[in-house]
């Protein structure tokens, strides 16, 4: 496998695959567990991502990374192999989300600055040694009709480019994840206000990467697509695919070769048909795909429900969505596949 920069990031684009995003926080993991009354420990958590990592149909043909929390980074299966080598037996790549959170930003009333720069230069080059090929940044921006503010989206911006840069240094391709939220509050924004917000925020994005001269060619980009708040009226599968394509051609440069978008709260359907329909889409410069947590997850979660006879059945869920996604990477998912199924 090839360890440049620029190869590392096509191959997690390109061929219709798609990244699992698993990468939740302790926290984060233990409200998808609440959802089926299931405890969160160290255990239930290893099998749980250990039936997900080991869909084999799934992560060799569906999935090209894994975006890992740092406890699964150097986690085992129960017969003890560790996952890093399970995902890479698959053809997969792993990675590691590196960022510590979004925290409330002082002066910001609402706004939050991710943190995570102090030491992590060390932390790549550890991260680097158990085998994570690619990072995962979040910074969380704020919509409402005030918000967000200059201030926080500089913040933010300027962080992602400074986490990118100390990626590339340390032999890791770095994903900048800008997330303009559909499902903060109120949300019930619409989505021209989406649009305006995620359009100067990507500019941002993109001046301060030039800034921290991050190599646009070896970084994969994820956004929100624009859409309407998760609490406001749904424009069509169409309108959103097109205002997406528009916003993402006006600000992010044809150098980055990939965008994967996270799925933000969007059903796991309606993140299957935006994406199919972004793809049917004239002339992208870049590779389109996802990269997607609750959208891969959440059938899965439920059809498992925390029992090990069910971990077929979940399985046979998550396989399903990562098919449907892949198909939706290639523009060519229609909906009467999913009711064959
Ligand atoms: P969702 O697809 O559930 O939004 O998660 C993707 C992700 O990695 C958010 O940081």
């Amino acid at each position: 496998m090839s360890e440049r920069l620029e190869d590392i990031a096509v191959q997690m684009v390109a061929g219709g695959r798609g990244l699992l995003a698993a990468d939740e926080s302790t926290s984060t993991i233990k409200k998808r567990f609440d959802t089926i009354n299931l405890e969160s420990t160290e255990t239930s958590r290893r099998d749980y991502r250990e039936m997900l990592f080991r869909s084999d149909d799934a992560m060799k043909k569906y999935i090209s990374g894994v975006i890992l929390f740092e406890e699964t980074l150097s986690q085992k299966a129960a017969d003890g192999t560790p996952f890093v080598d399970i995902i890479r037996a698959a053809g997969s790549i792993p990675g590691i989300k590196v960022d510590t959170g979004a925290k409330p930003m002082a002066k910001y009333p609402a706004e939050t600055i991710t943190e995570g720069l102090d030491g992590l230069g060390e932390r790549l080059a550890r991260y680097y040694e158990a085998g994570a090929r690619f990072a995962k940044w979040r910074g969380v921006i704020a919509i409402s009709s005030t918000l967000p503010t200059r201030g926080s989206v500089r913040a933010n911006a300027q962080a992602l480019a400074r986490y990118a840069a100390l990626c590339q240094e340390a032999g890791i391709v770095p994903i900048v994840e800008p997330e303009c939220l559909m499902d903060g509050k109120p949300g019930d924004h619409t989505i021209d206000r989406c649009s305006e917000v995620t359009e100067s925020t990507l500019r941002i994005v993109f001046e301060e990467l030039a800034d921290a001269r991050v190599n646009l060619e070896g970084m994969i980009l994820k956004p929100n697509m624009v859409i309407d708040g998760k609490n406001a009226r749904k424009a069509s599968v169409a309108e959103v695919a097109e205002r997406t394509v528009k916003v993402l051609k006006a600000t992010v440069p044809p150098a980055v070769p990939g965008i994967a978008f996270l799925s933000g709260g969007q059903t796991t359907e309606e993140a299957t048909a935006h994406l199919s329909a972004i793809n049917s889409s004239a002339d992208l410069p870049w590779l389109v795909t996802f990269s997607y947590g609750r959208a891969l997850q959440d059938s899965a979660l439920k059809a498992w429900n925390g029992k090990p006879e069910n971990v077929a059945a979940g399985q046979r869920e998550f396989t399903h969505r990562a098919e449907m996604n892949s198909l939706a990477a290639k523009g060519s998912w229609k909906k009467d596949l999913e009711k064959a199924a």
